[in-house]
């Protein structure tokens, strides 16, 4: 048995045991709220239960400030059954690609048809991008050297951040800006030279997420919506050091603005 069969088992094993535990037999859409979002998770809906995500098989606990690593069921206003995970896995963790998309897998395995990637980026246009502003993944540019796919599986990615969704944010928000994103392992930022590459090669947000998780959600023939909270300017942009605690306070102060959003966009899903 190859590596990636047990990995879609380990899934369909969390699903099931999220059945038990929310009493949900099949999840509409799934959200992943990344650095600066959770407190956006509470304009979601009526939440049915909350869960650590330690009490599902395959889920590691979560290494990074700013995540809860809980899982929560909630109904949403026009009654569809969302399953929301609060936190999420990274490369960088050195676990491997597995735990990073597991999260995703699971809410396949558990009927989500539409999974909503959420995360925290450094924009890359400080000129047109304000601190604070979400902005639509329109496309990405996997630079973390890992994919979640082995074997000859070749999965088509012309349409990794679906238009249709992306056209019922901007109903939702109509001032929402789109861009590329671009991806890096991490955990370090960038370096300015980087910076400097990664824009002449079309990217507009940087982070350290979400590409591997979208082509897992593909794979199984999900439709995607990426939205990213522009926390920063990339490194040399702008002249100042980064740091993780301003990412995590441009999401306290925009939480209102990044939840009524999402509800909108899941309302008319
Ligand atoms: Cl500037 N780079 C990366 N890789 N991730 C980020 C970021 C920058 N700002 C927030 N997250």
């Amino acid at each position: 048995m190859n590596v990636s069969k047990d990995a879609y088992s380990l899934a369909a094993e969390a699903a099931a045991a999220l059945k038990d535990l929310t009493g949900v037999d099949s999840f509409d859409v799934a959200l992943v709220l990344g650095s600066g979002w959770g407190p956006a998770a509470d304009a979601l809906g009526r939440t049915i239960s909350e869960h650590r995500v330690t009490d599902l098989p395959g889920f590691a606990a979560p290494a990074v400030a700013g995540h809860t690593g809980t899982i929560r069921a909630v109904e949403t206003e026009s009654g569809r059954k969302a399953l929301v995970l609060m936190g999420r896995t990274h490369l960088y963790e050195g676990r491997g690609v597995e735990p990073v998309v597991h999260g995703v897998r699971t809410a396949l395995a558990a009927g989500a048809h539409t999974v909503v990637l959420t995360n925290a980026a450094g924009g890359l246009r400080p000129e047109v991008q304000n601190v604070g502003d979400p902005v639509l993944i329109s496309d990405h540019i996997n630079l973390t050297g890992a994919n979640p796919i082995t074997g000859a599986t070749f999965v088509d990615l012309t349409e990794v951040y679906s238009r249709r969704l992306r056209d019922l944010a901007r109903e939702a928000d109509p001032s929402l800006a789109e861009g590329v994103y671009v991806a890096f392992r991490g955990p370090t930022y960038e370096t300015p030279a980087e910076i400097r590459m990664v824009r002449t090669l079309g990217a507009d947000i940087v982070g350290m997420s979400t590409v591997l998780e979208a082509i897992t959600a593909r794979e199984g023939g999900a439709e995607v919506l990426g939205i990213s909270l522009v926390t920063n300017p990339g490194a040399g942009l702008v002249g100042v050091p980064l740091n993780h605690e301003e990412v995590l306070a441009v999401g306290r102060a925009t939480a209102s603005r990044m939840g009524v959003l999402l509800a909108k966009v899941v309302n008319k899903l």
